[in-house]
């Protein structure tokens, strides 16, 4: 594979944030009989030819890939996130047979593709990034599934056309710089019986405290809040919903994310601090995950 003419073509897109090369690329793909595994990796397989190089050449064009691993065809996409890591630990927690579920925040789609093990009634995908609708719709174009991608946002949610039974918001809150209006966009999204599965980066502590990184936590500048569970809890009553429920805490290892061939940029153990993995580079604590259960009734 000749990484240098990828680059280059991947400019195209990159400059003007223009996706048409992208689908373009997707179109030039043939339609496989496949079959389709749902587990830690999303596997594919297709007794039919297929030309893998062609087909590293268009994934590698939407690099980064951050969500994974996939496996198309033999074509291993080891993602820069073993997200498998995620799902099995929320996995013990949820039955999505023939419920409405949205995962706003999907990224690439990696969780969606996983629900339909569960066989739900509809699957939803809210993420404003054109490049990871890309990634979702050079996947759905061999699995051929009804999910539906939304390049929508978290904000959209309230006055989107349907309310969810379930919706899964991971990752995204630390991101949004008014933590308790995205809460309710998520409660204003549920049907009146629905819940939230929802993680964000959550620092030590009983009191109703939050972390405000002054420019970026652990090289991330879009991170604007990292609460302890105590502060969480506040925003989701203030934001309405009626029961939090911690399910669990995890500290993100590098087992979990990792610099691999799939992503051109920095990851976990350059954002940590050398001396002292317990800190990030900017000296604040070092990333640990509360997932909670929200629910709206
Ligand atoms: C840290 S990633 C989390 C991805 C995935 N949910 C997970 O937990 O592995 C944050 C995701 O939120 C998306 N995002 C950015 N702005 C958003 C918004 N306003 N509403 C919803 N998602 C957004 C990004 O494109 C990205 O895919």
């Amino acid at each position: 594979m000749d990484l240098e003419s990828v680059r280059q073509e991947r400019s195209k897109w990159m400059t003007w944030k223009n996706i048409a090369p992208l689908r373009e690329a997707i179109d030039t793909l043939p339609n496989l009989k496949i079959t389709f595994t749902q587990g830690d990796t999303v596997t594919l397989r297709s007794d039919e030819e297929i030309n893998i190089p062609e087909l590293e050449k268009i994934a590698r064009m939407m690099m980064p890939w951050r969500k994974g691993p996939f496996d198309l065809f033999g074509l291993f996409i080891d993602t820069e996130w073993k997200s498998d890591q995620k799902y099995n630990f929320l996995r013990p927690h949820f039955n999505l047979s023939g419920k409405k579920v949205a995962d706003i925040g999907c990224n690439n789609g990696y969780y969606m593709f996983r629900f339909l093990e569960d066989a739900p009634a509809k699957v939803v995908g809210f993420d404003p990034s054109a490049l990871f609708k890309s990634q979702f719709d050079l996947i759905n174009h061999f699995v051929q599934s009804d999910i539906v991608y939304e390049l929508l946002g978290v904000e959209h949610l309230p006055f989107y056309e349907e309310k969810f039974d379930v919706i899964f918001c991971l990752g995204v809150l630390y991101h949004r710089s008014d933590p308790v209006a995205m809460l309710k966009a998520l409660y204003n999204g549920l049907e009146k019986d629905g819940e939230l599965y929802l993680d964000t980066f959550i620092i030590a502590g009983d009191e109703p405290y939050a972390l405000c990184p002054s420019e970026s936590y652990s090289k991330i500048t879009n991170i604007y809040f990292v609460p302890t569970l105590k502060a969480l809890e506040n925003w989701c009553i203030r934001a309405g919903f009626k029961t939090f429920e911690v399910l669990g805490t995890v500290v993100t290892t590098s087992d979990e994310q990792r610099k691999t061939d799939w992503i051109e940029s920095q990851s976990l153990e350059d954002f940590l601090d050398p001396d002292d993995t317990s800190k990030t580079v900017e000296g604040y604590p070092a990333p640990v995950r509360g997932y909670v259960r929200l629910k709206k009734g």
